[in-house]
């Protein structure tokens, strides 16, 4: 017999499993009918925050005010809205058995959840250095960051080691980048380090990443690149002092801050369930291969028609959009009707400091830089085409308004022609304005 038993059960309540709940009490969902089940002790929240405003040293972001969905405009999910619409959030419950033929989940503290229809949601989890054996690696003040707790845990540090020295551990990566920034800005003494010869090379080309390494730069961050981080050492109390660097290095540490990327959570699922470059596979309605069982956000691996590709997208543009198309889905197919396939313009953005960039499309193919891109600019703007088969098939923009960053967008999915290189180097972005 199952503790309890649900119409729908959305597994996960991050980005993903938020939306997806909004989406059932757009569309209509009955109480008792929808459960969401967490391993955190909140309701879903805008995780983006966490690496942004939650660390600002003046008024941070705090909960209840970065509940979804308010991070895409909409409306603010407190948990009173949850017991409102009769939907059950689940809190602080690890499920650490999937059992699809038999639609059960079974929770760490022994207990099972049934349903007929199953969202997974679970999102992705932090590679750790102690994954790949680097000494020291479980020293007191070395973080890494995904959940909430994690931010907390990184805002005491910062403030018992006030005006210290904070090595950041994969600082070319997403987290590394706004991390950096966060830090410099709670007036630590900061040094990122990363393997590669310019930060977000998956991205940014060495144009693009030039202008923010000379930007960070210029804020008195130190960049040490082409290296890794290979030991750690610790004082009497087990907390780190030091990060000892694959070139012999060796950096003065009161913190440590680790961002060397996410790994899918589809352990619950192996062998059961269709996989494809480390995702969970799914159609252009987010069904997996096992019937009643749909998955969204970070874990699928989804047809980007775009591309005519299946691809995984960790950013939470995607975590919303695919969690709203799986619910419409599930809906529409309850009332005999079809909807169109998910067909999805990649979004990505960060902000740290006073920049804030976005990226739409594909990045593959030759490229042009636009713009002023100079560091030292007061009001530095400038931008990145892709071009393949002599079509735009990509485009970013640092320092764009909301009209520039639309049309940038436009460009990324109509795909217009191009003629001429230098001629649409020249243009920059009143190239894309006028598409
Ligand atoms: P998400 O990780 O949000 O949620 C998964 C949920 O499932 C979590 O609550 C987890 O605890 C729970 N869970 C997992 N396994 C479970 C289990 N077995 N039992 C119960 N619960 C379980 N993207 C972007 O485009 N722009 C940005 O600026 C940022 N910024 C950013 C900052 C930081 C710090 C992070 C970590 C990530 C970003 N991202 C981002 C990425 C973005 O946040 C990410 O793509 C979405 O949160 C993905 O949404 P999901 O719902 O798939 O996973
Ligand atoms: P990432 O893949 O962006 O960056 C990882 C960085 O670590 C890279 O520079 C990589 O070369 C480096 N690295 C890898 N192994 C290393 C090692 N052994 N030593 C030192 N450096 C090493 O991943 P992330 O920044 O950790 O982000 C984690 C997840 O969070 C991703 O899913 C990301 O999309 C998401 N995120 C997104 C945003 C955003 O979209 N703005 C912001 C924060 C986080």
């Amino acid at each position: 017999m199952a503790d309890k038993s649900f119409k729908y059960v959305i597994l996960g309540g991050g980005v993903a499993g938020g939306y997806a709940a909004r989406e059932f009490a757009k569309q209509g969902v009955q109480p008792g009918e929808l459960a969401v089940i967490s391993k955190e002790a909140v309701a879903p929240y805008e995780r983006p925050a966490l690496s942004k405003a939650y660390l600002f040293p003046e008024s941070p972001a705090r909960l209840p005010g970065l509940h979804v969905c308010v991070g895409s405009g909409g409306e603010r999910l407190l948990p009173d809205w949850y017991k409102e619409k009769g939907i059950e959030l689940i809190l602080s419950t690890e499920i650490v058995k999937a059992d699809l033929p038999g639609k059960t989940l079974i929770s760490a503290d022994g207990k099972s959840f049934k349903y007929q229809i199953l969202i997974i949601a679970t999102g992705s989890t932090v590679i750790k250095l102690s994954d790949f054996g680097v000494q020291g690696a479980d020293a007191k003040n070395i973080f890494y960051l995904r959940e909430i707790d994690d931010a907390d845990k990184l805002n005491e540090a910062i403030k018992a080691k006030k005006n210290g020295k904070a090595v950041i551990v994969g600082g070319g990566g997403y987290i590394g980048l706004e991390l950096g920034a966060a830090l410099r800005i709670n007036n630590l003494d900061v040094t990122m380090v990363y393997p590669e010869p310019w930060c977000m090379p998956r991205l940014f080309t060495s144009g693009i990443a030039a202008f923010y390494e000379g930007y960070y730069a210029n804020k008195g961050i130190k960049i040490i690149k082409g290296t890794v981080a290979v030991g750690f050492s610790a004082n009497s109390e087990g907390e780190v002092t030091e990060v000892k660097l694959k070139d012999g290095n060796v950096l003065g540490a009161d913190i440590a801050v680790v961002g060397v990327g996410g790994r899918p959570l589809t352990a619950l699922f192996k062998g059961q369930v269709e996989e494809e470059k480390g995702g969970i596979k799914t159609d252009g309605f987010f069904k997996t291969s096992v019937p009643d069982v749909y998955a969204v956000g970070d874990v699928v691996t989804f047809p980007l028609k775009l591309y005519n590709e299946n691809r995984r997208v960790e950013h939470v543009d995607h975590a919303r959009k695919s969690a709203e198309q799986a619910v419409k889905a599930i809906k529409a197919s309850e009332e005999g009707k079809s909807i169109d396939a998910y067909d999805y313009l990649p979004y990505f953005y960060s902000r740290a400091f006073d920049l804030s960039w976005q990226f739409y499309g594909d990045n593959v193919g030759d490229t042009v830089l636009f713009g002023d891109s100079n560091p030292a600019s007061p009001k530095a703007k400038f931008g990145s085409y892709w071009i393949k088969d002599g079509k735009v098939v990509g485009a970013f923009l640092e320092g764009g308004t909301p009209e520039e960053n639309k049309a940038v967008a436009n460009v990324a999915r109509v795909q217009p022609p191009v003629e001429n290189v230098d001629q649409l180097a020249k243009e920059g972005l009143s190239f894309a304005s006028k598409i």
